[in-house]
Formats: structure tokens, C-alpha cells, sequence
């Protein structure tokens, strides 16, 4: 039976034990003694060997030249830890260590390596500003993935990613939805018409989906009543911020409304309360062993979630003095851009307390056609932003069903109805009154994290500049 390094507990000192692990770090402290970190995914554990009736010199000799991140197949002891030896980190295994027995090499490393993962968890103050820094930089991490994927930091984030997927589906089926499976590929734009990647199809054009938006619209004219979609959504934006990706996931749902689309909020506020709650309960060692990389407080959310009308959320950020950056105050009925978005989460953050609240009502100018028309004011629609410290994580709505408004509504916003005609037919037969909305799992990820740039929460990112062949 094989020992998972992070269940080992004070109660388990005297027990043998057998594990595999990476050799995350090795300590030579004289001929006869050496101390190992031994890493496994998210924890590492203290391991001593010395020499003793079993043990030579000269396999303290072999032990301590074993490369780092080398795979070995341990057996010991447990025992108290005599002397901690090094940092002591929140990936630590503080309760025991394993005085080591046998040592057994079950992979070799065959090339240099670029860092080691124990260098990328190390972090220093900076001697000119007294910034604490990675010693490994982000760029150094982003091409050399697979060592970076294997920080103790690294493999919490990606269960937490798994998690949040987890928390997602269980809490929509529980209410009545179902997962659907949407193409990716598609005869036209959805949202805007510059970011999308073309490609060829047989002769023709397709593009590949900047969001299932049009496919889950259609499964509610199709009677399918609440679904919802995790997967792939392409975005050819040059964008190249800490926030953007050229292909990311999208966590969407679209039901049916009875009277208000409010009810599309509420659902979608439960949601996240649901991943929330869920993350701070199933993943508090995950979240400290990220913390110890990226230091961030954990997320404060409040039982009655503001839902703030966009005019009124502006004129809270013009009254705070807050200007745009022509030096005038913002205008009620253009979209926000970063700046202005943080600025606005560090406003809703002092006055409501939360780092998590909705914009509601949001400026038609800056929505796409299929979005629902304020009925008292054309100005505006029936759609929202949902943020998380200060930034989008999702956007929704209720859309239009009528096909004549809809056809309207994309010939003013000059989209091309030839190319959605699907799309359409399912209004014209009849749609019931719906709305919906679309998460962006690593943008979620990035901010209830605090890790500063979106790459970090995407396994293998795409990003204008990054392809690898
Ligand atoms: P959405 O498509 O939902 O609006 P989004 O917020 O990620 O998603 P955009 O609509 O493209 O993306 O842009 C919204 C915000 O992102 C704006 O605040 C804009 O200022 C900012 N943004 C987009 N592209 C860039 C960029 N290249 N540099 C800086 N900020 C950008
Ligand atoms: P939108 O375009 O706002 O809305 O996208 C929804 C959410 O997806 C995330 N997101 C991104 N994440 C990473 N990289 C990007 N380039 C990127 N662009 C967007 C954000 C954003 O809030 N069809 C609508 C949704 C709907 O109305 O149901 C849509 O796609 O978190």
C-alpha cells in the first residue's frame, strides 16, 4: 500500500511507509547525513537519511547527488521531525518526517532543466523597492509549462479549476438543468464581428464559436426549458492583457423565464454563492498553498448581493471625483473600461462591503443585437455584468423572442441575418421569453485567486502570442 504524503498526520509517527515522489530539494549537511524534500502534488515532507547498520556512506554519497525532480520510489519511517531544515511553507507536511530506508530511482532526468519547481516557489524582496518577486519569472514559467504546472501552487489552482466545474454542474442539475454539447464551429459572428478566427470549411468560410450564444438560444426554441455548456470559446481579440485569452472556457447557462429576468440573476447568483461556499470549504489547503505564491485575502461576499443599475453605479464613480481619461466625468451610457471597473469595485467594496456584485441595466450602445431592451427606456437593456474584485466575470441577459424585433435589432447593428437563419427560424416558430448568461472559468479563477494574470489559471493558455507547434 502506497502513502499519500499529504494525509500523513502527528498519529502516524512509527508507521512504515512507502511512497513515490519528486525529489523537490536536497540538503547535504555532512558525509553521513543528507535531507531531502520529498514533493507529491500539492505537499512536500521532510526525509532524512543517514548512515546506519543499513545505510553506507557511500549511499549517502549516491542519494545526495540524485537530481532534483527525479521520480523515487521512497521507503521509511515515520518519525517526529528532529530538526526542520529549511523554510517551513504551507506545502510543508509539518507532523512527521520520513527517516528514509530505501531509495529507489523510477525516472532520471535526461535533459537540464530550466528552473527547478523548488526555485519557483521561492520568493524574494526585491533590494531596489521592496517588492516581493518570484525568483522565476512569469515569461520563464509560461514556456517551460510542465515544470511550472508542477509547483505545489500550480497543481491547487487546477483541482480548484476542476472544482469550480464540479460545483457548477451539481448545482444546475439539482435544478433542473441540463448539459448540452454546442459546435464550435459556425457560419457566423455572435458577439462582435472583428474577433473571430476564420477558417476554411471545405471551400467555405466557418468561424470558430466566440460563445455558444446562438446554440443555446436555439435549444430554448427547441422546448429544452434550463441548459447549460462548459467549453471552448475563441476569441480572436489582439488583446494582450492579464486578462484576455484567444481561446478560454465558458461556463454558460439560458432558461426560460416566467416573468422576470431577475429570475436568470437570482439563478446565476446562487451559482456562484454555490462555487464559492464550496471552493472555501473543500480546498482550504489548496487555497493556502496558493496564498504562499500569491498572497490575496480570501473572497467577501454579503447575503443580498448589490445589484447596482449601470447609470447609477457611474454616477457613484463621478461623484467619487473619478474622472475618464480625457479628464471629464464618464458618460451613463458607454461601456467601462478596466481602469474604471477597478475603480468602481474599490467604491462597492467601501460602501457595501463585498467583493462581488452585479451591474444591471447596462447601455444598449454597448451590447450585442441579441440583447432585450429596457421596456421604459430604449437607452438601456435587461442585462447585467456580474464582477469579482473589481473586474468582469460574467455577462448576461434576457434576449430578444421576437424574430421581426431580432432581425431589426441585427440589421441596425449590422449583422448579417443570411448567415443566422437557424438561428432565427427558431423565433419565428415560436420562442418563449429567456435569458442567459457567460463565465469566463479562468477570468473566475484569476480573480477569486488573486493571481494577477489570466495565464496562470489556464492550463496550456492561448494568447495572441503564444502557439506552441
Ligand atoms: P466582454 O467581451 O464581455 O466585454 P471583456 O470584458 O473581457 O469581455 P472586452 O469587451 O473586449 O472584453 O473589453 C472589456 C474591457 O476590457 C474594457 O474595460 C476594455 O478596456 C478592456 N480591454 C479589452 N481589450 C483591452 C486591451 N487590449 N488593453 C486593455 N484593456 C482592454
Ligand atoms: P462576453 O463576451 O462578455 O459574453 O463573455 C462572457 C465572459 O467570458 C469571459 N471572457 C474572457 N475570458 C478570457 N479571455 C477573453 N478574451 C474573454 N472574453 C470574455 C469574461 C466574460 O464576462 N454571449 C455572452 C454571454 C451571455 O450573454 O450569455 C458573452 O459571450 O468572464
Amino acid at each position: 500500500e502506497r502513502t499519500n504524503v499529504l494525509h500523513i498526520t502527528s498519529r502516524d509517527i512509527g508507521k512504515e511507509v512507502t511512497f513515490r515522489a519528486r525529489i523537490h530539494n536536497v540538503r547535504k549537511m555532512s558525509a553521513k547525513l543528507v535531507f531531502f524534500e520529498f514533493r507529491q502534488q500539492t505537499a512536500t515532507i521532510q526525509g532524512v537519511l543517514t548512515v546506519s547498520s543499513n545505510i553506507s556512506e557511500y549511499m549517502v554519497y549516491w542519494a545526495e547527488h540524485i537530481d532534483v525532480e527525479s521520480i523515487v520510489l521512497v521507503k521509511g519511517k515515520l518519525q517526529e521531525p528532529k530538526a526542520k531544515q529549511g523554510e517551513v511553507v504551507a506545502t510543508t507536511i509539518h507532523d512527521a518526517e520520513v527517516l528514509v530506508q530505501e531509495l529507489h530511482v523510477e525516472a532520471r532526468i535526461t535533459d537540464s532543466l530550466p528552473f527547478t519547481v523548488h526555485e519557483a516557489e521561492i520568493a524574494k524582496t526585491d533590494e531596489k523597492d521592496g517588492e516581493v518577486r518570484q525568483v522565476v519569472g512569469d515569461r520563464t514559467r509560461m514556456v517551460n509549462r510542465i515544470l511550472d504546472l508542477r509547483t505545489t501552487a500550480s497543481q491547487s489552482i487546477f483541482r480548484i479549476q476542476s472544482g469550480i466545474c464540479n460545483l457548477f454542474r451539481n448545482y444546475l442539475d439539482s435544478q433542473g438543468f441540463i448539459e448540452i454539447h454546442t459546435p464550435k464551429l459556425q457560419g457566423g459572428a455572435t458577439e462582435s464581428g472583428a474577433s473571430v478566427f476564420k477558417i476554411d470549411y471545405f471551400g467555405r468560410s466557418a468561424f470558430l464559436a466566440q460563445s455558444p450564444q446562438l446554440a443555446k438560444q436555439m435549444s430554448i426554441s427547441a422546448d429544452f426549458g434550463k441548459v447549460y455548456e462548459i467549453g471552448a470559446v475563441f476569441r480572436a481579440e489582439n488583446s494582450n492583457t492579464h486578462r484576455h485569452l484567444t481561446e478560454y472556457t465558458g461556463l454558460d447557462i439560458e432558461m426560460q423565464i416566467d416573468e422576470h429576468y431577475h429570475e436568470v440573476l437570482r439563478m446565476l447568483d446562487r451559482t456562484f454563492k454555490t462555487i464559492f461556499k464550496g471552493v472555501y470549504e473543500r480546498y482550504r489547503h489548496e487555497l493556502d498553498v496558493i496564498k504562499h505564491q500569491f498572497p490575496i485575502d480570501d473572497l467577501v461576499w454579503i447575503e443580498e448581493t448589490p445589484r447596482i443599475p449601470f447609470a447609477e453605479a457611474i454616477r457613484l464613480l463621478n461623484e467619487s471625483g473619478w474622472r475618464g481619461e480625457n479628464g471629464e466625468p464618464l458618460p451613463e451610457n458607454e461601456d467601462l473600461g478596466t481602469r474604471d471597473e477597478i475603480q468602481m469595485g474599490r467604491l462597492i467594496k467601501e460602501k457595501y462591503g463585498t467583493d462581488y456584485y452585479i451591474l444591471d441595466k447596462f447601455p444598449a450602445s454597448a451590447r450585442p443585437f441579441y440583447t432585450m431592451p429596457d421596456p421604459e427606456n430604449s437607452e438601456y437593456t435587461n442585462s447585467f455584468d456580474i464582477f469579482l474584485r473589481g473586474q468582469e466575470i460574467l455577462s448576461g441577459g434576457q434576449r430578444v423572442h421576437d424574430a421581426d424585433t431580432l432581425v431589426a435589432q441585427m440589421e441596425k447593428m449590422k449583422v448579417d441575418p443570411a448567415t443566422m437563419e437557424e438561428y432565427i427560424n427558431g423565433f419565428q416558430w415560436g420562442a418563449p421569453p429567456h435569458g442567459g448568461g457567460g463565465i469566463g472559468l479562468e477570468r473566475m479563477l484569476m480573480l477569486l485567486l488573486g493571481l494577477g494574470d489570466i495565464r496562470h489559471a489556464s492550463m496550456y493558455p492561448r494568447d495572441p502570442k503564444s502557439l506552441p507547434a
